[in-house]
């Protein structure tokens, strides 16, 4: 932080001493959202080049949610965040808006920069909630970044992270800060359908192309149209459905399923994969010609093993949601709470971290959370883990062992599997070499139907 004050007469911007003395550091904004004065308080925060007459305030301040938050402030009235680089170091405030208005006509805007939250040097662990997700951690940070930056292009994003780790979320932060906004965002989920269903679901179909195709259905992609369409697990799709999808990236239009016409689609494409899709082209299973033409952008998630300093924090943050809801207060956590947090795999990642917060929470009473409200795999002995390999995720499930058939699994096996997969079933799936579907029928048919 600057010590010395800007001189008084700095005649440009207008300083206003009296506005301070109410208010503190504080923007007058004209009708088209730009600075015309500051009080002394706001230049010494934000430097003289943000406060100079004349900057648009998305200059003088970046705020966290980029365009969208820069709405919420000038126009819904909403407090936002904002983060300012100034003299090297990062300042993170909350700042509202109060709209100056004479009769309908609308003159500009006071904006109150409230206290700051952080402010620490870069690279250091200030926390950023971005879109959502929540973070100490340089890289994801960094992510961060990137995702504003291409948001503004059309170039086709690839996301790779572990399950748990926020690439639907950072699907649906792209799609937030872009232009294509007020469009529609859709969601696929490549690995929860069988071949010929997907094809439909993508393309769509005409009415008679299949038993049971009573009526014309426009599939994903024309859903999309004029948005996004976030293809999840995409290394699962069939290699004969990789030619069609690369035919329609590259023509822009789609033919549905039993029709001939092309239909034009207009479509920005944001995928995601559990598995380096490298990999699946080297072993024959994916097309290369479409891996370069998702991957314009590759976007990888770390782990929660990979950012450990997130783990105590974030699972701090859940709590506190928790408690908006529930009736326990919980002041801590105990050191061996601590401890086995900090040292847990964590293949679930966040969404895990989230579930045993939630397990923790319900089980447990009283305002420290002790090591035995967590859930029963954190007491179990563990093998030694090496961090820095993540859960093996075999491409397809492996023959099911004589000892263990598959369809035979006893309902406690299942949900033990679910447990250590922090409650997300395809994980869980994973763990046990079964399909996602047979994990479901299975849970169902014990009676045990569980949310993701
Ligand atoms: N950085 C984060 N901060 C807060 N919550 C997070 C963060 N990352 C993930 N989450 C939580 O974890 C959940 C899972 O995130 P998301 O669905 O985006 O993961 P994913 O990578 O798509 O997982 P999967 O591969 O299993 O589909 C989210 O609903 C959110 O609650
Ligand atoms: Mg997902």
């Amino acid at each position: 932080m600057p010590t010395s004050r800007p001189p008084p007469s700095a005649g440009s911007p207008l300083v206003l001493p009296a506005l301070e003395a109410l208010a503190g550091p504080v923007l007058v904004l004209d009708a088209q959202q730009r600075v015309s004065a500051a009080t002394p308080e706001a230049h010494e925060r934000l430097g003289a080049t943000a406060v100079r007459t004349g900057t648009p305030l998305p200059e003088a301040l970046a705020l966290t949610e980029g365009t969208r938050g820069l709405e919420a402030l000038l126009h819904h009235g909403r407090q936002v965040e904002a983060t300012v680089r100034a003299g090297g170091q990062v300042h993170v405030m909350q700042v509202r808006a109060l709209a100056l208005e004479q009769g309908a006509r609308r003159l500009g805007w006071v904006v109150l920069l409230g206290a700051e939250t952080e402010a620490e040097g870069p690279g250091d662990s200030a926390e950023e909630t971005f879109h959502g997700m929540w973070t100490r951690d340089a890289g994801m940070k960094r992510l961060f970044r990137i995702v504003e930056k291409v948001a503004r292009t059309e170039s086709s994003v690839l996301v790779r992270g572990e399950s748990g780790t926020g690439k639907e979320l950072v699907a649906n932060a792209l799609h937030a800060i872009s232009e294509r906004r007020k469009g529609p965002f859709r969601a696929i989920n490549c690995a929860a359908l069988p071949p010929s269903l997907l094809e439909s679901e993508l393309f769509g179909h005409v009415r008679g192309a299949f038993t049971g195709a009573v009526r014309d259905s426009p599939g994903h992609f024309r859903l999309a149209d004029g948005g996004t369409l976030f293809l999840d697990e995409v290394g699962e799709i069939p290699l004969e459905l990789q030619g069609k999808l690369l035919r329609v990236l590259e023509t822009h239009t789609v033919i549905p399923v039993g029709g001939r016409s092309p239909v034009p689609v207009n479509v920005r494409i944001v995928a995601a994969t559990h598995r380096p899709l490298r990999r699946e082209v080297e072993a024959g299973r994916f097309r290369a010609d479409l891996m370069y033409r998702l991957r314009v952008v590759p976007l990888f998630l770390p782990s929660l093993r990979e950012r450990r300093g997130d783990v105590l924090p974030l699972a701090r943050r859940f709590l506190d949601e928790l408690q908006q809801s529930g009736t326990r207060h919980v002041e801590r956590f105990s050191p061996g709470a601590r401890r086995l947090l900090e040292s847990h795999g964590w293949p679930g990642n966040v969404r895990e971290l989230r579930n045993v917060m939630e397990y923790a929470y319900v089980i447990g009473e009283g305002p420290v959370l002790h090591e035995a409200d967590l859930p029963p795999e954190f007491s179990e002995p563990r093998p030694p883990e090496n961090p820095a390999v993540p859960v093996p995720a075999p491409r397809s499930p492996p023959p099911p062992s004589p000892s263990l058939p598959s369809e035979n699994l006893d309902p406690a096996e299942l949900k033990a599997a679910l447990a250590r997969a922090g409650g997300n079933r395809t994980e869980a799936a994973r763990m046990l070499g079964i399909s996602r579907v047979t994990l479901w029928r299975r849970l169902k048919a014990a009676g045990n139907t569980p949310k993701r």
